[in-house]
């Protein structure tokens, strides 16, 4: 049989998308590897959003060449794939194929293609594209990616998002609900909705207020998240599904980007200072004991002092749990190219290190609060260092516990006994429910 490598950078989408190739070339009965040495075909699912992601790529395509066998076919697929196109191929004589997010139907294709010496790109948006009939093979079946909606017709000026991943479409409610069931029957609890602005989720009939709904209602479903919303996209039917819905999590993930009103406006987000704090309100309003993490850039063109400093004091009104800081890159062909009056690299190096301080801060501050309080946590496998469980709580926050590897993708309850400013560590207390499984049988205890 033939084998895949597939190496994934970037957001949960392209983590999606790896597993949609993947169950488009399981259909021509490949297996996957992960070991790039034994490999047939090496791919490389990679992201545009910032030059350093694109940066890293390209460096690994270095590294990974060197596994690359007579016959083998080395592809590079996603939003740098479909940004550079056949420019790809020039520059990287060892790449065979490029593919941008709408073309994976047609790997099989240009892999053989590949194989008869011939080195294609296929970069072409498909409106209609959802890549419906493709079983995704996924990684872990207990939690699972769901894309409900692709491509982005936002333009936030310094954003290249919309010019890799096309036209903005969502999927059917009833495709999307078909394949949540089928995830309950293969185990899965934890379900995530993904989209550019998963939110504003419309299939011509239902809008993601319905689709909360219809997801979040199926039985066996017992953790409801979705990423990333925009802002404004929080309609009071959103926020009532939210409420109403049991599954859906305390965590909402919400990109604020800047806390300044004139960089937003520069930035053409479409909300300003007071109306994102209002929709923050609004969120803890609708949800008890909400978590909020978001993603900020620093050193977008013309940011002043003054501006960078109300994105601190953001930070510090906001009370974020956790923050993603980028400083900004330039990138060809997005509208904020031609705004005048660049911050130096220095000053964003300094301004992201206050940034990521001031993150800290509020964010230890929170945690420290929480330790002695007990949450409900899936556990989802081995710590990373030394012998412990990791688990997530509805929150999102990580909890470090000793127990036994039977308890992997099952549910428990724990007390948070100490924290490191940012993860917990945790002890099982008992008096957790058993949640029972459609047919009535008790899965797990
Ligand atoms: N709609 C998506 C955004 C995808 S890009 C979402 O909400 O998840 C993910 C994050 O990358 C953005 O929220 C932004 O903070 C950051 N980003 C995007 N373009 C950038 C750029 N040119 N420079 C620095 N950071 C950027
Ligand atoms: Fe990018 Fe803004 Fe869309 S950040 S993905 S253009 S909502």
């Amino acid at each position: 049989m033939p084998r895949v490598y597939i190496e994934t950078y970037g957001c949960q989408m392209n983590v999606s998308d790896s597993e949609l190739m993947l169950g488009v070339l399981r259909r021509e009965g490949y297996v996957r590897t992960d070991d790039p040495a034994e490999a047939d075909v090496l791919l490389v699912n990679t992201c545009a959003v910032r030059d350093h992601a694109e940066q890293r790529v390209l460096g690994r395509m270095g590294e990974l060449k060197r596994y690359k066998r007579p016959g083998d076919v080395l592809g590079v697929v996603g939003c740098m794939a479909q940004r550079l196109g056949p420019k790809l191929l020039e520059r990287v004589p060892q790449v065979d194929l490029v593919i941008g997010p709408d073309g994976y139907r047609g790997l099989p294709e240009l892999i053989a293609r590949a194989r008869e010496g011939e080195r294609a790109a296929e970069v072409a948006f498909k409106d209609w594209e959802h890549y419906e009939d493709v079983p995704a093979v996924r990684d872990n079946p207990i939690s699972a990616f769901v894309t409900v909606q692709r491509g982005c017709d936002y333009r936030c000026t310094f954003c290249i998002v919309p010019m890799t991943r096309g036209p903005e479409r969502s999927r059917k409610l009833a495709d999307v609900v078909g394949e949540v069931r089928r995830l309950v029957d293969v185990g899965s609890t934890e379900v995530t909705l993904l989209g550019q602005t998963v939110n504003s989720y419309h299939d011509g009939e239902h809008d993601f207020a319905d689709l909360l709904r219809a997801v979040g209602g199926l039985e066996g479903i017992r953790r409801l998240r979705f990423t990333s919303p925009y802002p404004t996209d929080f309609t009071p039917r959103v926020l009532a599904a939210m409420a109403e819905t049991p599954a859906v999590c305390e965590h909402v993930h919400l990109p604020v980007q800047s806390g300044s009103s004139r960089t937003l406006k520069r930035m053409l987000r479409r909300y300003d200072r007071e109306r994102y704090l209002d929709v923050v309100a609004a969120l803890r309003a609708a949800v008890a004991g909400l978590a909020l993490s978001t993603d900020i850039i620093v050193g977008f063109p013309g940011e002043t002092e003054d501006e960078f400093q109300e994105t601190l004091s953001l930070v510090e009104a906001v009370e974020y749990d956790d923050a993603y800081t980028f400083k900004y890159s330039v990138r060809d062909g997005t509208p904020a190219v031609r705004i005048k009056d660049h911050v130096p690299e220095e000053i964003k190096t300094e301004r992201i290190g206050r940034l990521i301080a001031a993150v800290r801060r509020v964010a230890r501050q929170k945690n420290i609060g929480l330790v002695g309080t007990t949450h409900e946590v899936l556990v989802e496998g081995p710590a990373k260092r030394g012998d412990l469980l990791q688990a997530r709580t509805r929150t999102n926050k990580i909890a470090l516990l000793d127990g036994p590897a039977e308890w992997i993708g099952k549910y428990r309850r724990v007390r948070f006994t100490g924290t490191t400013g940012s993860t917990f560590t945790a002890w099982p207390v008992e008096d957790f429910a058993v949640p029972v499984r459609p047919g009535g049988e008790v899965a797990w205890q």
